[in-house]
């Protein structure tokens, strides 16, 4: 079968890395790829939200599978018009994307299928909006409704930072009219953790858990990224969490959807934050996250592709989830200047040495190959992921991968991990 990943990303590097290994592969395409996933996929230069070009390169192609990365092409509805077409997609249709695609969407569905979230409330008003803050009181959580490339959401600490997020958010309209409508919510404290699930639309499978770390900075400090690295397993997710859930919110969601007769096929991202040992859902995407996924394929023993085809076709309950027991964790080397402006085409060095180490794997994110040169071309550059026999070991060996990696300017966080380190000892 010829299968096709949309998408250019550390996470897209780590589809196609874990797609090739299966035996049910025999052509593999991404598009439109990166430096690193060009050598084992056929980049194909089409860009992922260009859903025409997409379907009629998988009908000339003869593409028997086609995997969506990025949340895009999902909430644009890619999977519909693949359909249309009879040509095999795996994820959520548009309906269901917009589950990432809307904030409030995804809240109304909490609320209706009882699922434990923040209390919140919908504005399209700046000024019935600030009089709630005022009668609410800070700390808040301010949300653009729609997608804002993980920017849209401002966690108000007072009332001051609260009104100017709605002003950024609904009268500059910073994030267009991703904003015309927001959600204000409660702040929870606790400790977050991601958990992905694939779903049929019946049943799920859930994936081993994985934090994020999103600041740019050691300690979490500096402004938002869209993560900095990842680990998995992570120690907060105890077997006793996980059981809750899919208990309180992964069961109400798929059978409550199925129940209104639109079935949620494809994954299911789940962003919890954790408080007293009891999980509430902060925000649903429905696609694998980046760079969680880094994380968690390196330790994945079955065929994703049987997984997938699963979730299209029926019968995942059938599958059992094999796992490498080893933690693994994923550290974002980026370009300076990162989540702001930074310089492209920088040549990267050392990537020979990391292929030379054992468990350690490097999925290239923003890099392109230029006559034999890996060169970066964009701001979260590698992934340095490494496996070890324990979370110590697993860190040690990804911070030494790293030691071999140089460009100008490049900058990683050297915290990766040490929330799990923390936990464990
Ligand atoms: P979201 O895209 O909704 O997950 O929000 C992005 C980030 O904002 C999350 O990863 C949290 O760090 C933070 N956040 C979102 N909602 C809340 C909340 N209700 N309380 C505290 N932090 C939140
Ligand atoms: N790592 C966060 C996300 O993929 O949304």
């Amino acid at each position: 079968m010829n299968v096709l990943v949309i998408g250019s990303g550390g996470r897209e590097h780590a589809l196609c890395w874990k797609i090739k290994q299966s035996d049910k592969v025999d052509r593999l395409y991404c598009a439109p790829g990166n430096g690193g996933i060009s050598e084992i996929a056929d980049c194909v230069d089409i860009k992922a939200d260009d859903i025409d070009s997409l379907c009629s390169f998988a009908k000339e192609n003869e593409i028997g599978l086609t995997i969506v990365g990025p949340e895009v092409p999902l909430v644009a509805g890619i999977i519909d018009r693949f359909n249309e077409e009879g040509l095999r997609i795996f994820g959520p249709d548009k309906y269901i994307a917009g589950l990432e695609g809307s904030k409030v969407f995804a809240k109304e569905a909490m609320s209706r299928f009882r699922i434990p979230t923040a209390d919140f409330k919908v504005f399209d008003d700046p000024k019935e909006a600030k009089a709630y803050i005022k009668e609410k009181k800070a700390p808040l959580v301010i949300k653009a409704d729609g997608l804002a490339a993980g920017k849209g959401v401002i966690v108000a600490k007072s009332e001051d930072e609260a009104s100017s997020a709605v002003d950024l958010i609904m009268v500059e309209k910073k994030f267009g009219s991703s904003g015309d409508r927001i959600v204000i919510e409660d702040c929870l404290e606790g400790e977050e953790a991601s958990v992905i699930v694939v779903t049929d639309g019946k049943g799920f499978l859930t994936f081993a858990s994985s934090q994020d770390h999103k600041r740019a900075l050691d300690d979490d400090m500096g402004p938002n990224t869209g993560g900095m690295g990842a680990y998995s397993p992570a120690p907060v997710v105890t077997g006793e969490l996980e059981n809750k859930v899919e208990e309180r919110i992964i069961n109400p969601l798929i059978r409550g959807f199925f129940a209104e007769g639109t079935p949620f096929k494809g994954v299911l991202y789940i962003g919890l934050m954790v408080v007293d040992s009891e999980p509430y859902a902060l925000e649903f995407n429905v696609r694998f996250g980046d760079p969680e996924t880094q994380a968690i394929l390196p330790r994945l023993k079955t065929d994703l592709v049987n997984i997938v085809e699963a979730s299209i076709d029926g019968g995942i309950d059938g599958i059992k989830l094999e796992w490498d027991k080893r933690p693994c964790i994923c550290v974002v080397c980026a370009s300076g200047g990162y989540p702001g402006g930074y310089k492209k085409g920088v040549p990267i060095y050392g990537l020979d040495e990391t292929l030379k180490m054992k468990d350690v794997v490097v999925f290239h994110a923003g890099t392109k190959l230029t006559e034999g040169e890996y060169q970066t071309s964009g701001g979260r550059v590698l992934g340095i992921t490494a496996l070890g026999d324990n979370i110590k070991a697993a860190i040690d060996k990804a911070y030494e991968a790293c030691d071999k990696i140089n460009f100008e300017d490049m900058h990683y966080r050297k915290d990766i991990g040490y929330k799990a380190l923390e936990r464990v000892n």
